[in-house]
């Protein structure tokens, strides 16, 4: 059946290539905003990611559905030390997290990349 075949051979190409990151915004591709950013932990980093992110990863989540055990993201530091992923993940037009319904509006992604660019200062 040659249509399976070609039907196969995208649906191969396709996974590849969104495997190979060409379907999302890397942080590398997002510089912080030349005059650095208004955006601190305390008053967007840390309510953004409890908002959206700990009630999976969080260390104390009830269930985590699943979210890898070292995906944790209770201080700066371990966001800090995730941020390229947090980024690909959910960062300026990167929406594959949260999994759910309950996403965050695209002003705040774009928050997101700009506090994730500058290094996610304190
Ligand atoms: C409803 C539960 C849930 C919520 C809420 C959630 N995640 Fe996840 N997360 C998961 C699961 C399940 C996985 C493992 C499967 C996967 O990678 O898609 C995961 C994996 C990840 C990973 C590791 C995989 C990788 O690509 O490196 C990162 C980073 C991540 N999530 C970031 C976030 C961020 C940032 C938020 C908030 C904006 C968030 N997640 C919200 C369930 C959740």
């Amino acid at each position: 059946m040659p249509q399976i075949t070609l039907r196969s051979a995208l649906v191969v190409a396709l996974v590849s290539l969104s495997a190979c990151g060409l379907f999302y915004t890397e942080i590398d591709s997002h510089p912080c905003p030349p005059p650095g950013t208004p955006l601190r932990y305390s008053s967007f980093g840390a309510p953004f990611m409890n908002g959206y992110c700990q009630s999976c990863h969080g260390s104390q989540a009830v269930d985590r559905q699943g979210a890898p055990g070292e995906f944790i993201f209770d201080t700066l530091e371990q966001i800090q030390r995730h941020r390229a992923r947090i980024f690909v993940r959910s960062a300026a037009n990167n929406s594959s997290m949260p999994p759910g319904p309950d996403d965050p509006p695209a002003d705040q992604r774009q928050k997101l990349a700009d506090w994730l660019a500058c290094g996610a200062p304190n």
